[in-house]
């Protein structure tokens, strides 16, 4: 499998509503993971899930941003074609006034090598 190592000023948003389906993702976003914008929207976010990931850090997730907090994190990804990336992901619960909607947005960078590493091993203990 490929992993493709995000560039410096790679800057990977994505935006889902509460049932973690996916209603924006950004250029940066469409680019890495391989799919088109038509592709992503409406799709459950775990269509970038990779198996590696331990079902724990998305629970986390999940209760931190419906609590309204602000959940961040390290993040392997699956892209279209099998490959997989590591974005280190700061996830916002956001409120719209006018609609009384609630929907989440994960802002992603790069993370340093050091920080692969430490995730890595800590997922293998958690899966
Ligand atoms: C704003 C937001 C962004 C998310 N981004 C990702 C992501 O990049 N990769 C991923 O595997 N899951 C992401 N998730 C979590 C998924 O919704 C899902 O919980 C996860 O992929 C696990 O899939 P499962 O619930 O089918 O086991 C995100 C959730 C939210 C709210």
């Amino acid at each position: 499998m490929t992993e493709y190592k995000l560039k410096s000023d790679d800057f990977l948003v994505s935006q889902t509503n509460e049932k973690g389906i996916i209603l924006f993702a950004n250029d940066d976003f469409c680019k890495v993971a391989g799919y088109s914008l038509d592709e992503l929207v409406g799709k459950q976010h775990n269509i970038v899930r990779h198996p590696d990931m331990p079902k724990a850090a998305f629970k986390s997730l999940w209760e931190t941003v419906k609590s309204g907090k602000v959940w961040d994190g390290y993040v392997k990804n699956r892209t279209k074609d099998g490959g997989y990336y590591w974005v280190y992901a700061t996830v916002y619960p956001m409120y719209d006034e006018a609609t009384k909607e609630k929907t989440y947005m994960s802002c992603r960078r790069k993370p340093s090598e050091e920080e692969i590493t430490e995730a890595q091993a800590l997922y293998k203990t958690l899966n």
